[in-house]
């Protein structure tokens, strides 16, 4: 696991959008993992302006969110759905049948869990993984106790997960009780993973996801375990770290 500390959001934006943007160049296919949520609207701003200054082609391109709210309608303004179409779809040349957000009010939501399961394999598995954290530690909507081998199904959200979603909604009432999201086990598969975090707020989850035990009562500790995963955070996710980490990625030059 690397982890790398930038300066401010903008830097850690540009690094994501960077690893991001070089899978896609180096795959015929590219299979890439996309998150919602404010940690990468400025990754979703670089990319699309790697679309339109320097012509990154998303035309090949095939996506999979990590998860969606249960009984939200795509069309809704708060589902993840329009979330990725006005900050990202829209601004690039993807192609609709490339794109997959869990459907959140499929009539049989198992079935609609196995069969995304499934494509994900048909296409050949995810590239790379773009993920948040939340202040309780999870990644998508695993939240703390979710199993480390878990796949894709509907999970309850935690009542601070609510909280911390209510700002998007009128009321508490609004917020969504369940979603559908990949599980940490379907994570865990893709052959990269990148973790972003910013802010304060993101401090305490941080320490525990880099330096503490794993445990699946902070879902993002697995990550540990992943053989490719980088953690890139701003000076403030790092304030509880109590070790030192570079600015810059690692680069080998072994000949
Ligand atoms: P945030 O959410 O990016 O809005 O902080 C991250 C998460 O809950 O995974």
């Amino acid at each position: 696991m690397e982890v790398i500390v930038k300066k401010d959001y903008t830097e850690i934006s540009k690094l994501a959008a960077k690893k991001i943007a070089d899978v896609i160049k180096s795959k015929s296919k590219p299979v890439i993992g996309l998150a919602t949520g404010s940690t990468p609207l400025g990754t979703y701003k670089e990319l699309v302006n790697l679309h339109k200054d320097e012509g990154l082609d998303w035309s090949k391109v095939i996506t999979f969110n990590l998860d969606e709210y249960v009984g939200i309608d795509p069309s809704h303004d708060q589902s993840y759905y329009y979330f990725m179409r006005e900050n990202l779809f829209k601004s690039v040349n993807i192609k609709k049948e490339n794109i997959h957000v869990p459907n959140g009010i499929a009539k049989d939501i198992s079935a609609f869990c196995k069969w995304y399961e499934d494509e994900i394999i048909k296409n050949g598995g995810i590239d790379v993984q773009l993920l948040g954290i939340g202040g309780n530690g999870h990644i998508a909507f695993n939240e703390p106790g979710s199993s480390l081998g878990s796949r894709t199904r509907v999970k309850t959200l935690d009542e601070q997960t609510r909280k911390d979603n209510a700002r998007f909604f009128k009321s508490m009432d609004e917020v969504p009780k369940y979603a559908v999201t990949m599980g940490i086990g379907t994570i865990m598969d893709a052959r990269e993973l990148i973790l972003l975090a910013n802010k304060e707020t993101k401090a305490d989850a941080i320490a525990k996801t880099v330096e503490g035990p794993v445990t699946a009562m902070v879902p993002a500790t697995i990550v540990q375990m992943h053989p490719k995963a980088t953690i890139i955070i701003d000076k403030p996710a790092a304030g509880k770290l109590s070790r030192e980490y570079p600015e810059e990625p690692r680069i080998f030059n072994i000949k």
